[in-house]
């Protein structure tokens, strides 16, 4: 057990006994179950809410209304909503709160919140398609940005594409719906949240209740997966809250499968278009990648799907051109693979297609426009194995023998397609303190969630790395706000951000042990130091951060420009009679810095990968422009990929060894996401070499194929 071997879950043991306690699990004294009614129309202004019959109903205890709400403070990013229920009539989607009904028990709440009529006065509602076009300006680089000739590039070119690739709003589906429970002791605020950021809703308490830092608490320590929809925080968090000050006691609210798409956010609708210029021996002249992603009326989710196209590949002349439109849904937010996600299903679905016009293999295609230097900033990569995850996974896939593969097997065509995958660096700041007991026993302590990507493993894999000392010595304490301040489980960022606090930390104890005649390096017998210095305890604290900037994006604020990278290769079968489409295998490695922990990074890669699966194949929240709703709010209506889906041993990941210095104190870069870039393309590459059909729209159904066939 140490960093580089496959280890298992340091949180494995509670959370297969069923002791691993989630937000929902809680159940302080006095609880009060809080169930939202919300707006039946998408946009208009609230009229009446008719209580008379609920009123009647035994167990209801209150029913909030805007008057019923205390005076909240303003609240910004991360409150993914700023246009807060309960303190307007004015509604902008259906599932927007209206009442909150508090019942003692949740079947009480639930009955009585369903006899509560609304009635709005209704305006026509923008949907998809319809909206007010936006410049944004909340991204990470300008929405409207170029570097070089475009326009003469594409003149000069020998072959050009420029092609339309879709994607529709998508939700994000997480086995646990999003919880919250508040309780109040004074004024002191404490949290029981599924969170992937507890900072988060610590920041917009403050700001909602005007609150000082020590007054609230966010206890968040397992949530059951996120995505993205728990990162930044949606309105019943702070009506749970609310609702709990009123009514003098804790207040639980856990939202149903169905309310989670209209009280939570979703993936955008992503409409993109990508422009290719290139000579005859492909190299790149010029690419334009123009991208609009749907968002709500007031508040801004910039998705930044063309960042794609300012990393990806080397091109003297790069156009990149955003807007975000206006509709009447829920506010959209991030989800597993922003920006590059919806990004390269563009990208590379259309680097595919100009690699057969040019008649090139698409893998040559890629190498003849490696990047060597950021292409858009000319500043060299932190580090960058991409050539060397391009070789080992063509050769373990046999691309370059595809051409003596079957073509059929029974009904099924046989295609194989290929792209390559990158995603941002994120880094965020984070601390950590490791505390040596005088017994040698070591505890990690940081705020961190633990949305179980094997987060506690890495910690103390890095603890006891630094440290000289065996993992199993080392405890690990997070998911409380009372820890030091910890980055993110989102963003592909906790092991570069948590993680490097946390080697700062176990190196500051380290050093700090050297007094008492330790050595530097090397392996140490903590138990007999800790005798020798007749200490209690001794604490090494860790800071990992950027001065005053809040992050670094790619590199920001150093000389270096930082990405992820990897190589997919897919082969899948298409039915032509049927419009099947079935995964037969994949083959991807990976350029991402160093691999702290074998087992739990290839389950991420894993994951990410099916999760493409589900976007190329299956994945749509379909919105109906009548009434501007989502048509299916719950798994029985929305397809995702299962066990079935997914033939065994069919997914092969791996990682390049490589050990990135710039990006951070344990040589690693982000992981988790990178395996959600590229593969949606690979597949669509994949199917038109099985069938000839080029799909540019996901999900890839049946449809598009028979269609397509006649
Ligand atoms: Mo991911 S959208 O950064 O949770």
């Amino acid at each position: 057990m140490s960093i580089g071997q496959p280890t298992t879950r340091y949180e494995a043991p509670i959370k297969v006994t069923g002791s691993a306690l989630y937000a929902a699990d809680n159940y302080p004294d006095h609880l009060l179950h809080g169930v939202i009614v919300a707006s039946p129309v998408a946009a208009g202004t609230l009229k009446n809410i008719d209580t008379a019959r609920a009123e009647a109903t035994p167990g209801v205890v209150r029913i909030l209304k805007r008057a019923d709400m205390p005076p909240l403070g303003e609240i910004g990013m991360p409150a993914a909503v700023t246009h807060m229920p309960l303190t307007t009539d004015e509604i902008l989607w259906e599932g927007q709160p209206v009442a909150i009904v508090l019942g003692e028990t949740l079947e009480a709440a639930e009955e009585v919140a369903a006899l509560v009529r609304v009635e709005v006065d209704t305006v026509s509602a923008a949907t998809p398609g319809h909206g007010q076009l936006e410049r944004p300006e909340n991204g990470f680089a300008p929405a409207h940005d170029i570097k070089g000739d475009v326009v003469g590039g594409l003149d000069r070119a020998e072959m050009t594409v420029s092609e339309q690739y879709y994607q529709p709003t998508r939700n994000h589906n997480p086995m646990e719906t999003s919880a919250t429970v508040a309780s109040w002791d004074g004024d002191s605020l404490t949290l029981w949240d599924a969170s992937q950021m507890s900072l988060n809703p610590l920041a917009v308490m403050k700001a909602a209740f005007g609150l000082s830092q020590d007054k609230v608490r966010v206890i968040s320590p397992h949530t059951g997966g996120g995505f993205g929809v728990k990162g930044y925080v949606w309105p019943h968090l702070i009506l749970a809250a609310a609702a709990a000050k009123v009514a003098d006691r804790p207040v639980k609210i856990q939202l149903s499968r169905a309310q989670q798409y209209g009280q939570t956010g979703h993936q955008p609708e992503c409409r993109q278009k990508v422009t290719l210029g290139a000579m005859a021996d492909g190299t790149l002249v010029a690419m334009r990648h123009e991208a609009i992603n749907t968002t709500s009326i007031k508040d801004t989710q910039f998705e930044q799907s063309a960042t794609a196209t300012r990393t990806y590949y080397a091109c003297p002349a790069i156009e990149l051109d955003q807007y975000v439109e206006r509709i009447n849904l829920i506010q959209s937010t991030p989800m597993r693979a922003p920006v590059e996600g919806p990004g390269s299903w563009a990208l590379e679905s259309a680097m595919d297609e100009l690699a057969i016009k040019l008649d090139m293999d698409p893998l040559d295609l890629r190498l003849r426009n490696f990047a060597e230097v950021d292409p858009f900033d000319g500043k060299p990569w932190s580090s960058n194995k991409l050539r060397e995850a391009y070789a080992e996974a063509a050769e373990i896939f046999g691309w370059r023998r595809r051409a003596q593969m079957p073509r059929r097997d029974g009904v099924w065509a046989l295609g194989r397609g290929m792209s390559m995958a990158s995603t941002f660096c994120a880094r965020f700041p984070g601390q950590a303190l490791v505390r040596i007991q005088a017994d040698g026993q070591v505890y990690v302590e940081a705020s961190a969630n633990d949305i179980g990507t094997g987060n506690q493993t890495v910690f103390q894999l890095v603890a006891a790395e630094a440290l000289g000392t065996e993992p199993d010595r080392v405890k690990v304490r997070w998911g409380d706000t009372r820890y030091p301040p910890a980055g993110p489980v989102y963003g592909s960022s906790q092991t570069i951000g948590t993680g490097g606090a946390v080697r700062l930390a176990a190196l500051d104890a380290r050093a700090r042990l050297e007094a008492f005649g330790a050595p530097g390096t090397g392996p140490i017998d903590l138990g007999a130091v800790m005798r020798a210095s007749g200490e209690a305890e001794i604490v090494g604290k860790g800071k990992f951060d950027f001065g005053d900037a809040p992050m670094s994006f790619n590199g920001s604020g150093t000389p270096y420009a930082m990405q992820s990278w990897g190589a997919n290769f897919v082969e899948v079968a298409v039915d032509r009679d049927l419009g099947l489409i079935r995964l037969r295998r994949v083959v991807a490695r990976y350029s991402a810095g160093r691999i702290i922990n074998p087992l739990t990074a290839r389950s991420q890669m894993i994951g990410s990968i099916i999760w493409e699966w589900g976007k190329a194949t299956m994945e749509a929240s379909r919105v109906d422009h009548r009434h501007a709703r989502f048509l299916a709010k719950n798994l029985s209506n929305v397809a995702v990929p299962v066990n079935a889906d997914i033939p065994h041993d069919a997914i092969d990941v791996g990682f390049i060894e490589e050990f990135d210095e710039h990006a951070g104190p344990t040589g690693a870069r982000g992981i988790g996401e990178l395996g959600g870039t590229g593969v949606a393309a690979a597949i669509a590459n994949a199917v038109y070499d099985a069938v000839g059909v080029r799909v540019r729209e996901v999900p890839i159904l049946p449809a598009h194929i028979l269609d397509a066939l006649g």
